[in-house]
């Protein structure tokens, strides 16, 4: 049986919360296999399965596909779908139908970018039944916009702002929130200061978890490599080799090796010779 809403909620305060991206059914899979609580489908898929420059051009049908491969592929963690820049900020009625397709899609929550100003959305999300996870702090989405990649909360005013959209979140009903590149000091003030957990990106340990996207995780992608991400592997290293060796042995006639190779009956090869000759 996969996690609950709840059974995250009852995270708070006694087991740290880890969250991983996937966009596809095989990463779901081992990613699943590990252990971890929740898989994000978030929309950075954009930028490590499309190779855009970032999530600006994430559409909402990209994004029904990567979460149907990942629904399909878990077995116990809870999975989280972004819902993409601009298919909800024109109207509560078009969030409701677009998280809906979320779910029909296999996720069991979403995530919208935003703070205080988009209480109202979220919390008729909720109120029709789906639960949706909050994303303040650095929003991928629209910070770019405005001021690039940012620490936030950085100073008194930006802090209390942030504190408030968090609190005002809770309220409108979110059961978790992501915190992006916020300052640490800030980062435990609000996790201290509500209910619900806290899952951070490069926001410090005092969050009640922690997301990475799996692609930093493993080493695999080189365009951007945040200071925050701990890279567990260099993958991409391997795979270079990997597919070097490949080309090699193909091109040696190394490979394919008879192990690779399938094989007529003798007795069908000889009758095939007679009627060849
Ligand atoms: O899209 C994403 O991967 C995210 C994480 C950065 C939290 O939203």
């Amino acid at each position: 049986m996969p996690k609950s809403v709840r059974d995250i909620l009852l995270m708070k305060n006694s087991k740290k919360i880890t969250v991983i991206t996937a966009y596809d059914y095989t990463m779901s899979q081992l990613c699943d296999k590990a252990g971890v609580d929740m898989l994000l489908v978030g929309d950075s898929a954009g930028m490590v399965m499309l190779g855009y420059d970032n999530t600006i051009p994430v559409t909402m049908d990209q994004m029904c596909l990567f979460t149907e491969a990942v629904a399909r592929g878990r077995q116990n963690a809870l999975v989280i779908a972004d819902m993409p820049f601009m298919s909800y900020q024109s109207s509560k009625s078009q969030a409701i139908e677009n998280a809906g397709k979320l779910i029909k899609s296999g996720a069991d929550a979403v995530k919208l970018e935003g703070g205080v100003e988009i209480k109202d959305t979220i919390h008729a999300i909720v109120e029709i039944g789906i639960p949706v996870m909050g994303h303040i702090g650095f929003q991928p989405q629209t910070t770019t916009l405005q001021e690039g990649y940012r620490i936030q909360a950085k100073t008194k005013d930006a802090a209390v702002r942030l504190i408030e959209s968090a609190k005002a979140l809770e309220e409108a009903g979110v059961f978790s929130i992501a915190l992006e590149m916020v300052t640490k000091e800030v980062s435990k003030i609000i996790s201290s200061s509500i209910r619900i957990p806290t899952i951070g990106i490069g926001s410090g340990p005092d969050c009640d978890g922690q997301v990475l996207v799996v692609h930093d995780v493993l080493g695999l992608y080189e365009k951007i490599k945040p200071k925050f991400a701990k890279r567990y592997l260099e993958l991409s290293l391997d795979i270079v080799k990997a597919v070097e060796s490949y080309k090699n042995d193909v091109v040696s006639g190394k490979f394919p090796g008879i192990e690779h190779s399938f094989f007529m009956d003798k007795s069908e090869l000889e009758r095939l010779k007679k009627e060849l000759v």
